[in-house]
């Protein structure tokens, strides 16, 4: 009988690539990946826990467990990612049933993990946070119909912005070689990718720690060159590491999509300090204004955090009034939340639930007028979309991305799927724009 494996994902593009990753090895060694998880006779859940919310939700999934354990005995149950690294083996104290609890350094030889726990039925743990990662196992046939897809160019960060759970949880940076990754590059526009996202913590330090080439512009010069490959992309960028030569790059590379996601977390110098980032408001601003002259064009989205310790109603709205200033085609806003063994905790100043609540609200509404006002003023323009496949209504419907990453909706007899078209932006909305081919 085919050993069903099933994986729920928690969490950020790091994780989706991780789970993309267990999944191949697994499918490489025969087993089958199922949809559902009462079928499943493993269950992997891949958790997330940059912020309590998210940790909480793991939990629940993972209690949840105990029911299909008693059940079927011998399925396999395993917790990874970074609840795994940060909880260990307290995971088997509350939740005895567990089999398997994995760090996110350590997915590269799950196959082995899972072979031992069905042979000798003993829990298995490992949290090493000084293994290399691997290239990606191919698994023929994975990538089929896939248009778009994400190479992990480094793991873990050295930063310790004050908030942050995630040095703590994916350890010390450690870049692929140039090799690896112009490799996998080429893999996939051979399998029919044409657009490629370079993920990592701070993919600008891409190399730095090892003080090897290329650096990241570099990298991206030379992926640029790979003929097939239509769109790259790369996320995230630490602003601190933002360098004249990586901005130089929008106004050259072909293939380098006009868009940037950069995390300014605040808008106030007091905070950025206290928060460990390494820039100051002003230099932020010059960044943005210095991107927007090398590429008119570029879409800016960021991620800001409401209600971290010691936030004053001044600092508040300095805040409000960068992201007004700056006008970002998108924002991931966060009330702030505590997370174990980060400096923030033993800041003074703690902003009480409603408050941060509050704050978050005026935040988000703001935000909100930007994004429809931006968006609408695209209405009557011609983007270049990559068509990704149906959209959510189905029908003749196809959805794809224009070059500054917004979701486009166009109606279309011929399925275009893979193909970049050209559409007139008929309708701005909040989070999609509607096109006509
Ligand atoms: N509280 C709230 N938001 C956080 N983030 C990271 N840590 C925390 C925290 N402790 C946010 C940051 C980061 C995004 C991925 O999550 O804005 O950029
Ligand atoms: Fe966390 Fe800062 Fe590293 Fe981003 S750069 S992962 S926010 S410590």
């Amino acid at each position: 009988m085919d050993q069903l494996f099933y994986i729920k994902t928690f969490g950020c593009q790091m994780n989706k690539h991780d789970s993309g990753f267990i999944s191949q090895i697994l499918l490489n060694k025969g087993y089958k990946q199922t949809d559902s998880i009462d079928d499943a006779h493993i269950i992997l859940i891949n958790t997330c826990t940059v912020r309590q919310k998210a940790e909480e939700k793991a939990l629940t999934l993972i209690g949840r467990l105990a029911i299909l354990k008693r059940k079927k005995p011998y399925m396999i149950t395993g917790v990874i990612g970074c609840v795994a690294q940060e909880k260990g083996v307290d995971l088997f104290k509350r939740f005895p049933y567990l089999d398997l609890v994995l760090g996110p350094r350590n997915i590269y030889h799950i196959d082995e993990f899972l072979y031992k726990i069905d042979k000798e039925r003993k829990q298995i743990s490992c949290l090493d946070l000084t293994c290399e990662f691997t290239s990606f196992p191919k698994y023929n046939g994975y990538l089929n119909g896939k248009v778009k897809s994400f190479i992990k160019i480094m793991e873990g960060c050295d930063n310790f912005c004050s908030y942050c759970i995630v040095p703590f949880v994916r350890g010390r940076e450690i870049s692929l070689t140039a090799k690896q990754i112009i490799d996998e590059a080429k893999y996939l526009v051979s399998q029919g990718i044409k657009e490629i996202t370079l993920i990592g913590q701070n993919v600008n330090s891409y190399n730095a720690k090892n003080e090897a080439l290329p650096t990241f512009p570099g990298l991206l010069k030379q992926l640029d060159s790979i003929a097939g490959l239509k769109r790259l992309r790369f996320t995230t960028s630490h602003p601190k590491d933002i360098s004249d030569e990586l901005i130089g790059s929008f106004g050259e590379l072909e293939s380098l999509c006009p868009h940037i996601h950069l995390p300014v977390q605040s808008g106030s110098d007091n905070l950025l300090k206290l928060m460990n980032r390494g820039y100051t408001r002003d230099k932020y601003l010059g960044l943005i204004e210095h991107l927007r002259r090398t590429r008119p064009d570029i879409t800016v989205t960021s991620d800001i955090i409401v209600g971290f310790p010691g936030e004053t109603e001044k600092d508040f709205e300095d805040s409000l009034r960068l992201i007004e200033e700056i006008e970002f085609d998108n924002l991931f806003s966060f009330k702030y939340s505590d997370r174990p063994g980060t400096k923030a905790l033993q800041l003074p100043g703690r902003i009480g639930e409603k408050e941060k609540q509050r704050r978050l609200s005026i935040l988000q509404e703001r935000q909100r007028e930007i994004t429809l006002r931006k968006n609408k003023l695209l209405e009557g323009t011609i983007q270049e979309i990559l068509v990704e496949g149906p959209g959510k209504r189905g029908d003749d419907q196809l959805t794809g991305r224009t070059l500054g990453n917004k979701v486009v909706n166009f109606s279309s007899k011929v399925n275009l799927k893979g193909q970049l078209v050209k559409v007139n932006i008929i309708k701005g909305f909040q989070n999609s724009l509607l096109g006509e081919l």
